[in-house]
């Protein structure tokens, strides 16, 4: 018996984030069409998805939140409306799912690192740059604001931090040469970006390793290094096949990849920075990169304080998640960026599906039910008129499936969607209504219909891979159990008798000002509820010294954007000066005079020039992605000095 032919698609995994939006969404329910496609034309498929959870900013947001980053990843990977709920909503079909936290990831990480390491790939070097003590960041000077650190506004100063390095220098001609075939990547516009912007310029070996945090792979023949977080996280395509781990064994059977998916911006890691470990590693390479675009909003980035307009949850409730995904690769060419709106996705399902598709279903259910009682009789009488139809149901899946295997699921739709508009205009030339009127028109009005049923047959075969459980529905309203590709490619599959039964309408129509109305209802403001911190004793509280003090005067520090400077009376005779970086959320004028709370016995901290001896005391939110700081300002009576207790 022939073994079936395998296909391994992957996704990028995902960075575990609260924030996910539709445009997140793209990139999964693009690879899944694909791979249910590839699995309808039988492919033994395996399609992998997961989540990128190491590095610094997962560490410093675990701390934030006050829990463990395996905590917090934990959450937000698993827990409600997490990353493992979307896929669930957006019915994502993958075979395997891998976490960079898994073990045996990370154990392959280690042994991967180490075989560059031996082959004399990687080496141990210094990484140098502008340092930012208080963030413990390095930066480059073109990064600096005014040459401060970007993120604190404080002063920074030139380090160097032991770290290894990848050879990616080596590896620049033979990644040229890779691109240049010109099938590794696309859309092949990806590739002169990719050979101008990176590669002529000149490759610079790669820094892999971190000293300055802990939270990743441990290279664990030097501790205190991590792994560089893109090493660790582009490994995950050939470690959840079980390469270097015993987890899997299916590493020769699936690699190379068939295509790894991706988006715009990590195009250069997938076809540079990749294809080079590998080489280094001595495996294959990736048959394909394919390089989609954005899903943007008014020609913008898509962020989820856009509010209701981009979360995937209420769009998946009001709309359907079948109409939501094939919304998604219908209207936008896959290499290209596509400008989202809540306009654009209602007039899609009201003339694609609720005109276009889900009428020709339901009219052509009802009229066999009432002309022929819902069974057709074999009776059958062919006319020049069925020509063009059948034609075309005979050819769309060629043109389609040439479509779908260059990853252009967006015409592989229009091509079914001429089918089904060719079907509708069939019904108005053929007429059933007046064919109905004379008894013996009936083995021509049996035809009609016969063929109708065929348009919508094959054209939901097409449309499976796009819309899964809309399909099964259909295919039982039409009473077809003839539904595998092969049956795409054949007019007459379909049972001369077939028995057809009347089910829900598909796609209800959808009131534009109605939807847009809700749909633009401002998000309930709903804050993260961050976890309560581990409990402490209350020596330690009272061990922090909390006062009220009057504000004396408060003014702007010079060339900082965010810090003021307050002289403040501490109910003691000696003035105390504090920086605090509240400038973004208050005017000096207006906090001259007031009383706040601030804690005095931190150890003073120079900032700007100033030393700054404690912290006034704020409260923070978080609302739809912008901060709400509030000082705590006491009542006028209340004596400066007064302790917290
Ligand atoms: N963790 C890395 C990938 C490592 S792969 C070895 C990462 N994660 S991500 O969560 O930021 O992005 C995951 C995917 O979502 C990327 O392909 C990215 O392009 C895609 N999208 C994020 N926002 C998008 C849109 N607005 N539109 C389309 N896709 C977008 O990158």
């Amino acid at each position: 018996m022939n073994e079936k032919k395998t296909f391994y698609i992957t996704t990028p995994i995902y960075y575990p984030s609260d924030k996910l939006h539709i445009g997140h969404a793209y990139c999964t329910v693009a690879t899944d069409c694909i791979a249910r496609y590839k699995r309808l034309r039988g492919y033994d498929v395996m399609f992998l998805t997961g989540t990128d959870e190491h590095g610094q900013k997962i560490e410093e947001k675990a701390k934030a939140a006050g829990v463990t980053p395996q905590e917090f990843v934990d959450r937000i990977v698993a827990g409600e409306k997490g990353i493992l709920d979307l896929w669930k909503l957006m019915n994502i079909s993958n075979d395997r799912f891998i976490r960079t936290t898994d073990e045996y990831h990370v154990k392959s990480i280690q042994k991967i690192f180490k075989k560059m390491y031996d082959n004399g790939d990687i080496y141990k070097g210094a990484y140098k740059g502008m340092y930012c003590t208080p963030c413990e960041s390095f930066w480059t000077e073109s990064q600096l604001k005014d040459g401060k650190c970007p993120d604190c506004g404080g002063e920074v100063h030139y380090a160097e931090e032991e770290a290894y390095f990848f050879r990616l220098s080596k590896y620049a001609k033979p990644v040229q040469e890779l691109l240049e075939t010109g099938t590794f990547l696309e859309p092949a516009s990806r590739v002169n970006e990719m050979i101008n912007n990176f590669i002529k310029p000149g490759l610079e070996d790669l820094c892999v390793s971190r000293t300055s945090f802990t939270w990743g792979v441990p290279v664990d023949f030097d501790p205190g290094h991590v792994v560089y977080v893109w090493v660790d996280a582009l490994s995950n395509y050939i470690t959840a096949l079980g390469y270097m781990n015993d987890e899997y064994d299916d590493f020769e059977k699936y690699w190379p990849a068939d295509v790894h998916i991706v988006g715009k911006e990590i195009v250069r890691f997938h076809s540079i920075i990749w294809p080079a470990m590998l080489m280094s590693l001595g495996i294959d390479v990736p048959k394909k990169v394919y390089g989609h675009g954005w899903l943007v909003i008014d020609g913008g980035k898509m962020s989820k304080s856009k509010g209701n307009v981009v979360d995937p949850y209420v769009l998946a409730e009001k709309f359907g998640v079948d109409s939501l995904r094939f919304f998604l690769m219908r209207t936008f060419p896959f290499g290209s960026d596509g400008n989202f709106s809540n306009e654009l996705l209602i007039n899609t399902i009201n003339i694609d599906l609720a005109n276009t598709y889900g009428n020709l279903v339901s009219r052509t259910v009802a009229m066999v039910e009432k002309y022929f009682g819902g069974k057709l009789i074999k009776d059958r009488s062919a006319d020049a008129l069925d020509d063009e139809l059948i034609s075309m149901i005979e050819q769309t899946s060629s043109a389609y499936s040439a479509h779908m295997d260059e990853f252009h699921p967006h015409f592989a739709l229009e091509e079914v969607f001429k089918l089904l508009n060719r079907a509708n205009k069939y019904i108005d030339e053929t007429a059933p209504w007046i064919l109905a009127k004379e008894e013996e028109n009936k083995p021509r009005l049996a035809s009609v219909m016969y063929n109708l049923l065929e348009a919508i047959r094959v054209s939901t075969i097409m449309l499976t891979p796009f819309m899964p459980e809309t399909a099964e529905k259909v295919f039982e309203q039409i009473g077809s159990d003839k539904n595998s590709w092969d049956d795409a490619c054949r007019y007459g599959a379909l049972d001369a008798e077939t028995t057809v039964k009347k089910g829900e309408t598909l796609f209800p129509r959808i009131d534009m000002e109605k939807a847009l109305k809700e749909l633009e209802k401002p998000a309930p403001a709903k804050a993260e509820a961050k976890p309560v911190l581990p409990n402490v004793d209350i020596d330690h509280f009272a061990a922090c010294d909390m006062r009220v003090c009057k504000i004396l005067t408060c003014e702007a520090v010079p060339k900082s954007e965010k810090l003021l400077k307050f002289t403040l009376d501490d109910g003691s005779d000696k003035e105390r000066t504090i920086l605090s970086g509240i400038h973004k959320f208050y005017e000096p004028e207006d906090l001259i005079g007031k009383k706040v709370v601030a804690i005095l016995n931190l150890p003073p901290r120079k900032m700007m020039g100033f030393e700054s001896n404690g912290m006034l005391l704020s409260a923070l939110k978080e609302v739809d992605g912008k901060e709400i700081l509030n000082l705590m300002i006491v009542n006028d009576d209340v004596p400066e000095g007064s302790q917290l207790c």
